[in-house]
């Protein structure tokens, strides 16, 4: 039996398979209870903290409103709206806060600060996206796949475009399944060893594979998952032309996912940048899994609240 109760959610990486599977298995049975309205109180009368320094639309809303359907009661605490980093250390903020709180999910993006504040913290910290990762989004990703395919072993999952901190965790999560990961970019935008040398590791344990490549046919060939993110990230709007030209070959159309498994589904974390990464044709097709990856969200945030603080 495994207990994360009183775990931080920080990475992929810090959980065992069979504890990955386990938030999976609680988010089947907690979306199963939604959508037949039974909403039960696991967490009655514990606070969440919402800490962002960056807006989102997504976490912000299926975090609230998640943490309500357990019974709970979280604060949303705005960008700029905390002393914390600023005119006060994290190590303060974070015993603070472990005095008025029950758990702290926080988007930052400097995960090392994140980090800081998950040692000095005595509440379990949930981490809602950094610079370097976003595991909620990775589970609401994999249990999409799970949705779709049923089994994932031996599945095919291709990302197209840059590397950026949704895909780095997604990626972690296959390699932890058995699931064969290609990233298809430039080799400039391709992963760092960093990164590629802890999936290695994962796919020899538990099979898969990962692999990079800039060849276009390469990557959609016998895709069964075509994903894609934004092409650039705030701070980098000075790179905007040299990264539209780089990434233009790698546009997810239709034309790309007619060469990919018939049953190919496209997933994005959003928000997307239509026309850019990907065309609207795509985006509102019947081969979009958007809608159902987002909604995850909120049944896989509400498996891992569940999990790490009742
Ligand atoms: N995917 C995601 O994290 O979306 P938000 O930025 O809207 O939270």
């Amino acid at each position: 039996m495994h207990s994360l109760t009183g775990k931080d959610f920080m990475a992929i990486n810090d959980f065992t398979r069979e504890e990955l599977l386990l938030i999976m298995e609680t988010t089947r049975e907690l979306k199963l209870e939604a959508k037949r309205g039974i909403y039960q109180p696991i967490l009655k009368g514990k606070s969440l903290g919402l800490i962002f320094d960056q807006p989102s639309t997504r976490t912000r809303i299926s975090f609230e409103l998640g943490f309500q359907q357990l019974g709970g009661y979280s604060l949303y605490l705005k960008p700029g709206e905390l002393h914390l980093g600023k005119k006060e250390s994290i190590k303060d903020t974070a015993r603070v806060l472990s005095r008025y709180l029950d758990g702290i999910m926080i988007r930052w993006n400097n995960f090392e600060e994140m980090k800081e504040l998950a040692e000095y913290a005595d509440i379990p910290v949930i981490n809602a996206m950094s610079d370097v990762n976003h595991p909620c989004q990775a589970l609401a990703d994999v249990y999409t796949i799970i949705e779709r395919f049923g089994n994932v072993e031996g599945l095919n999952v291709s990302f197209f475009g840059d590397r950026s901190h949704p895909t780095l965790s997604l990626a972690m999560f296959c390699s932890k399944l058995g699931i064969n990961y290609t990233h298809c970019a430039p080799k400039k935008y391709q992963i760092e060893k960093k990164w590629t040398d802890q999936y290695e590791e994962n796919c020899k344990k538990f099979g898969g594979s990962f692999r990079q490549t800039e060849d276009i046919d390469e990557g959609t060939k016998n895709a069964h998952v075509v994903y894609s993110d934004v092409w650039w990230w705030l701070g980098q709007e000075g790179e905007v032309n040299e990264r539209a030209k780089a990434f233009a070959p790698y546009q997810v159309t239709n034309q790309l996912l007619d060469k990919c498994d018939k049953d190919v589904i496209f997933m994005h974390c959003l928000p997307a940048t239509r026309g850019v990464e990907v065309t609207d044709a795509v985006m509102d097709g019947p081969r979009a899994a958007i809608y159902d990856e987002a909604e995850n969200r909120m049944h896989t945030e509400k498996a891992v609240l569940s999990l790490i603080m009742s």
